[in-house]
């Protein structure tokens, strides 16, 4: 169950250079600063099927650099980060969530995909996940289920 952290960074060969994950000779550079991420407004719209379902959150940082590197939950084992821009849909390996920044995950933009669900969540219930970041380790958030229309969906 241990993860390689630094694994999906290095991996970014056309992405971001990740401070944190840095070189061998931990010469001070900024990585000292430790992220302070705070998780807010989590949401999953209510499916129309039940077969897959997005998820919304944004997350707050105030201190260092981190990544969102993977999402776990009980509803399903694939779950997947995807951006969106000008409606089209790409798998991302990773988020960045920027010192003293935020990542935002939102309708139209960068969402979890959750697909293969266990069952059809139902409004008022809460799915439990689990964000994994390469610096804070993991941090479980219950996602309420909102109305299907809470959030106008594009592109499923
Ligand atoms: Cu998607």
């Amino acid at each position: 169950m241990t993860r390689r952290l630094c694994l999906p960074a290095v991996m970014m060969t056309a992405g971001l250079i990740l401070t944190g994950c840095g070189g061998s000779d931990a010469s001070g550079f900024s990585s000292s600063a430790r992220p302070e991420l705070k998780v807010t407004g989590a949401y999953m719209p209510q499916p129309v099927t039940g077969d897959m379902a997005a998820g919304y959150f944004t997350v707050t940082n105030s201190g260092g650099a981190d990544t969102l590197t993977s999402v776990t939950s009980d509803l399903t084992d694939d779950i997947t980060l995807h951006s969106s821009e000008g409606g089209t849909m790409r798998e991302e390996k990773s988020f960045a969530v920027p010192a003293d920044g935020s990542l935002v995950l939102d309708s139209g933009g960068n969402h979890l995909m959750f697909a293969n669900l266990g069952h059809r969540p139902r409004q008022g219930e809460k799915v439990s996940v689990q964000l994994h970041f390469a610096e804070s380790g993991t941090v479980t958030v219950d996602m309420p289920v909102k109305p299907a229309t809470y959030h106008p969906m594009t592109g499923h």
